[in-house]
């Protein structure tokens, strides 16, 4: 049976991790996966992260099965760490919430939750989008459509395309993939005035909005992150929301994120989640524990909350810090092209706005690993390497 399978390309994001181990360059700098480092170029576990773990292993007391959803104490957590705590949809009882494995199991549930209400339903993503974003809503049996978003002349939204494209050409009943905060890969947002005129075409056509946020808390703020997802949320009658604790709470590997569904009433939302839970069942039966216990452990408790509020801080600072540092870096290689709009963009990445040509020299000659389309994780960048980095894209312009 398996003599008939052709093999599939290398993942283009997780197998720069692969090239950056094997290479044995003592200078190589590993700008490729979306994974904060610190000025040490170390992925540490957080401070409350390991409290709450040092906690749990005090008091947690059985491994028997979690419910599909999961814990309800982590859902109803998170639902106001993304939604606001005071949210109408959350008094109102319009949402329905479920403990994923990470972002992308919450991305997938969500995606066949979709499939299961309007099957093979159209997916538009913007140009360009996280590159796994279309493999995990085809694999649902989504179609996938796409909307300009990013413009390479003016390194913004190129907004006035997006809602060209999307007023002419989305049909009611389609859905509409948006990013929270700290878009990935360009580190262009949508502005607020932006989000309620995408809210009001949604409105107007029919449209679901779907809204990815993986990155809350290391742009501008946990709140301010979520400013557009919760306004789209109080403008429109029926959204879902994938968000992610792999890297506000450094998680990565335990796969904790959270899927969450808006129903336009609360009758709907006990179906919808009914729904949900059928579509987990017959996937992975119930979520991984350990990474969900240890963000709920932080959030229920004052003092590791504000531990965790203070480390994201640190950590937004020093991503923010490091956009003017290697703005400032790449003029003192006397660079003449304008890079200044990596300190207007937000997050983790920006593009370099690059040829692939140029960025495979910087693979190959420099041993600086990026993703071919030119995308850096800025969080890659540290004191010891910022000049290096600066010299060896200089030397590819
Ligand atoms: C990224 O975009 O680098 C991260 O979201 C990690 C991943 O799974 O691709």
């Amino acid at each position: 049976m398996f003599e008939s399978l052709q093999s599939v390309p290398a993942d283009p994001i997780l197998n720069l991790s692969v090239l950056y181990r094997k290479d044995i360059n003592p200078k190589k700098v590993d700008l490729g996966v979306g994974v904060y480092k610190d000025e040490a170029g170390h992925t540490a576990i957080m401070q409350a992260v390991s409290l709450a773990e040092e906690r749990l292993l005090v008091e947690e007391d059985t491994k028997a099965y979690v419910g599909m959803a999961g814990s309800k104490k982590f859902c109803d957590l998170l639902a106001q760490v993304t939604l606001g705590a005071d949210h109408q949809v959350i008094s109102d009882q319009r949402i329905s919430v479920a403990q994923t494995p990470g972002g992308s199991g919450a991305l997938r549930v969500l995606a066949e939750f979709i499939n299961v209400a309007k099957p093979g339903s159209t997916v538009w993503v913007g140009n360009p989008t996280w590159a796994n974003h279309i493999p995990v809503m085809k694999s649902a049996g989504l179609t996938i459509k796409t909307y300009p978003y990013y413009s390479k002349q003016t390194k913004t939204v190129d907004f006035d395309a997006m809602m060209a494209t999307l007023k002419s050409d989305a049909k009611a009943g389609d859905v509409v993939l948006l990013h929270g905060c700290c878009h990935n890969p360009s580190g262009a947002d949508l502005t607020l005035e932006q989000w309620q005129a995408t809210a009001d075409l949604i409105n107007a056509k029919g449209l679901l909005p779907y809204v990815d946020i993986a990155y809350q808390g290391l742009g501008e703020g946990m709140d301010e992150d979520a400013a557009g997802l919760r306004l789209m949320a109080n403008s429109v009658p029926e959204m879902v929301i994938a968000s992610s604790c792999s890297k506000n709470f450094g998680l990565y590997r335990e796969r904790t994120g959270t899927a969450i569904i808006i129903s336009a009433t609360s009758q709907q939302a006990v179906v919808a989640q009914g729904q949900m839970n059928s579509v987990i069942r017959a996937n992975y039966s119930m979520p991984p524990s350990h990474g969900a216990l240890a963000v709920e452990t932080i959030l229920a408790d004052p003092k590791l909350n504000q531990i965790w509020r203070d480390e994201l801080k640190i950590m937004r600072k020093r991503i923010k810090d490091l956009r003017t540092q290697l703005v400032e870096a790449l003029k003192a290689e006397g660079v003449e092209q304008d890079f200044s709009f990596i300190e207007r963009q937000k997050g983790m990445f920006s593009f370099l706005d690059i040829s692939p040509e140029q960025v495979e020299k910087l693979v190959n000659e420099h041993s600086v690993y990026l993703v071919s389309s030119s995308r850096i994780n800025l969080a890659g960048l540290n004191q010891a390497n910022i000049v290096y980095v600066a010299k060896a894209i200089a030397a590819v312009l």
